[in-house]
């Protein structure tokens, strides 16, 4: 006879188990630290390029060792002709997001990838850095086919973050912007064993490749309750300002939200309880852009607050990161369907980490699960 066990509620999702080392990030209550850096200390001091060495190189960059690392980032970004024409087709369908789009492009990239199959720790590093590189463009070149533009080509006298807003709208963004839009992605960089990165290390721990590795990792990162929390939490902003537009109020409209045991987007997370250190950095920053674009930018920063003070109030439970980062995209002018492509933008260097540390000592990841099913029973009955 078969038994079953009882599952814990608290068990699920394996929530509160450590399941592995890793030397590449510490996430806890009380900080973040990306190879024993602060993420204060390095969202204030680091650029994301540094942060990208820092992560998929392992460690701080010498001077010298940064220019080089630029340069070859810089020389790194054009992507294959076929690739252009997959976008073209795809990109103004109407039906496909930007990260299925994107998905489907570093899926694409990995057949000219010539060290597709090597998982070698030398190979590993220069796919990591044409995928850092080549992902700009592709986020870029679909977002201008989708608003109708004749796309741009990479620009090598432009920095990483810099690049990326002149690959999506085919404008040179003006020193905040490019600052702002650096710090989200140092902010975004890598969180230890989260979901996306944890499919990452599943599919590596295979010794399949990285590029099916990061494909993986971005399906995981699309839903809502991960990296798509960002587009959701801007879209919910714009659901509250149309009820009030209709007469409605902020309370009223959480209230209901909590009546229907709606989940809040951009709010909660399964490690911070007391807040997330990400948040109030990125809020900062993208504040200042609200303050340049003016009333019209800070409105979102305002109704932000209010929905930030309510769920405080009733629900303790504080924004993680994807909240000032949905407001911040948008008051920067960045249409909301890209928010979570450029989370992989910053991600990415902290997948190809994990997925290098993965096959460095690797041993196939396969858990235990708890059959609940039915008893023992005859075919022939
Ligand atoms: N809105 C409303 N209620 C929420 C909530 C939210 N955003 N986040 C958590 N809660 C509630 C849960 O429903 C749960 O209530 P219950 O005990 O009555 O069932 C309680 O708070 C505890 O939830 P918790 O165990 O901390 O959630 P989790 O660890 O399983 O899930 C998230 C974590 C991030 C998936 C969850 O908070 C969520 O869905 N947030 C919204 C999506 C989001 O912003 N994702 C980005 C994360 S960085």
């Amino acid at each position: 006879m078969t038994t079953t066990m009882p599952k814990p509620k608290d068990a699920r999702g394996l929530a509160g188990q450590t399941i592995g080392d890793t030397e590449i990030c510490s996430v806890n209550q009380t900080s973040l630290i990306y190879r024993g850096y602060e993420i204060a200390d390095l969202a204030a001091n680091a650029t994301f390029e540094e942060v990208a060495h820092l992560l998929i190189v392992g460690h701080k960059a010498s001077p010298s060792e940064l220019k080089d690392f630029k340069d070859e980032l810089r020389g790194l970004r054009e992507i294959p002709e076929g690739l252009k024409t997959v976008l073209r087709e795809i990109a103004p369908s109407g039906v496909a997001h930007p990260m299925a789009i994107l998905r489907t492009g570093v899926s694409y990239l990995s057949h000219f990838d010539p060290d597709v199959e090597d998982n070698s720790s030398d190979a590993e590093h220069r796919k990591a850095k044409r995928l850092l590189a080549q992902i700009p463009t592709i986020i870029g070149y679909g977002q201008m086919v989708r608003d109708g533009k004749t796309p741009v080509d990479p620009d090598p006298s432009l920095d990483h973050c810099a690049n990326l807003l002149w690959c999506m709208s085919g404008e040179r963004p003006d020193e905040l912007r490019a600052k702002v839009m650096d710090v989200s992605l140092i902010l975004y960089a890598e969180h230890d064993f989260n979901a996306s990165t944890f499919t990452g290390r599943v599919i590596a721990s295979t010794m399949s490749d990285m590029h099916s590795a990061v494909c993986g990792a971005i399906g995981a990162l699309k839903g809502e309750l991960h990296g798509g929390a960002n587009e959701k939490a801007m879209e919910m902003l714009q659901e509250i300002d149309a009820y009030i537009a209709e007469g409605g109020n902020t309370a009223a409209f959480m209230q209901k939200a909590f009546d229907e045991k709606r989940k809040l987007m951009g709010f909660g997370h399964r490690v911070y309880k007391n807040g997330d250190h990400r948040a109030g950095i990125m809020r900062e920053w993208g504040y200042q852009v609200a303050e340049k674009v003016g009333p019209e930018g800070l409105k979102w920063f305002a109704l932000g607050d209010e929905v930030k003070r309510i769920m405080l109030e009733e629900k303790s439970i504080h924004a993680n990161v994807d909240f000032p980062c949905g407001q911040t995209y948008y008051v920067m002018g960045i249409p909301v369907p890209q928010y979570t492509p450029l989370f992989v933008a910053a991600r990415v260097t902290g997948w190809c980490a994990h997925i290098m540390e993965q096959h460095r000592d690797n041993r196939i990841i396969r858990p235990l699960a708890n059959y609940s099913g039915p008893e023992l029973r005859s075919w022939q009955g």
